[in-house]
């Protein structure tokens, strides 16, 4: 066989991974809705036309979410993690009624919070990405652009519910804490905080187990690697210094790992 055809047959394969993990997670989003809240997803949810394309995906996550079916599948799945989180944590997301994601970016997750009665909002830093978001989820949810160092533009305690997503693994060490008591200022008392972190076992596959330990005893329990830019630049951190910045402001419930994919810090607001 041929190079090119190899490629090709790659390519096709690639393709219907993300068409059946689409249909998958979407009957397994859309059974959630009904069984749980009674709810109908909305059409921003499931329509090819609201996802972005390719050079807008590619400023600030993996190329490969500018194929809807990506876009939409790893969205649905994600989405599902969180909701799954606040379950377990006694907090029914039909009584939220202030829920923000920081860095939204093309509103991949944001979109699946649409059927839900909370006021929503999101920020980012990126201008373009904000545009986007605002022009497919204006009307439903209240998107800004943040400035690269705090504060948010919001109230203090303003939000049930905070979460971001692939964030805190790409701002840089000498910013964590300044943006964790940033967010401890807009989530009130006793609200909840999800954040995603990397998970070694999955992105510092690159590492030797030596090279890590290294790193990681030479910084105090942080890694970064990468360049400058929203999309490559990478934070690990050891649980230990997770615990330690975090729990300034809050209780840390759990680090809960997820098959494949990024970990999450569930936290909740000091009282
Ligand atoms: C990898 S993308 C994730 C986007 C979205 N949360 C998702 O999961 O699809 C990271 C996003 O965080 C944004 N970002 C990075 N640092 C930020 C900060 N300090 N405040 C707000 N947004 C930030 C970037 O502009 C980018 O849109």
């Amino acid at each position: 066989m041929r190079d090119v055809e190899v490629k090709s047959a790659a390519m096709d394969q690639e393709r219907e991974h993300w068409r059946a993990e689409r249909a998958y997670w979407f009957e397994r989003m859309q059974e959630w809705y009904r069984a749980r809240y009674g709810l109908a997803l909305c059409d921003v949810q499931m329509d090819d036309a609201t996802t972005p394309d390719g050079a807008l995906v590619n400023s600030i996550q993996d190329a490969q979410k500018a194929n809807p079916d990506a876009f939409f599948a790893t969205g649905y799945r994600t989405m599902l993690f969180y909701l799954e989180e606040l379950h377990d944590w006694g907090v029914d997301p039909m009584s939220l009624s202030s829920v923000l994601e920081m860095g939204v970016g093309l509103g991949r997750l944001l979109r699946h919070w649409s059927p839900f009665p909370a006021e929503l909002h999101g920020c980012d830093i990126t201008p373009p990405v904000v545009e986007f978001c605002m022009s497919v989820l204006g009307d439903r949810a209240e998107i800004v652009r943040n400035t690269e160092n705090p504060p948010l533009p919001y109230e203090k305690d303003q939000f049930d519910f905070v979460y971001a997503n692939s964030v805190f693994t790409h701002i840089r060490e000498e910013k964590i804490e300044a943006w964790i008591s940033e967010l401890a200022r807009v989530v009130r008392p006793g609200g909840l905080a999800i954040v995603s972190i990397f998970d070694p076992n999955v992105h510092l596959s690159h590492l030797s187990k030596r090279e890590l330990d290294r790193a990681l005893n030479a910084s105090g329990g942080s890694y970064t690697w990468g360049n400058d830019t929203v999309r490559e630049s990478f934070r690990h951190a050891s649980d230990a210094l997770h615990r330690s910045q975090w729990s300034v402001s809050f209780d840390l419930l759990e680090i809960r790992t997820h098959f494949k994919d990024q970990r999450h810090l569930i936290l909740r607001r000091h009282r």
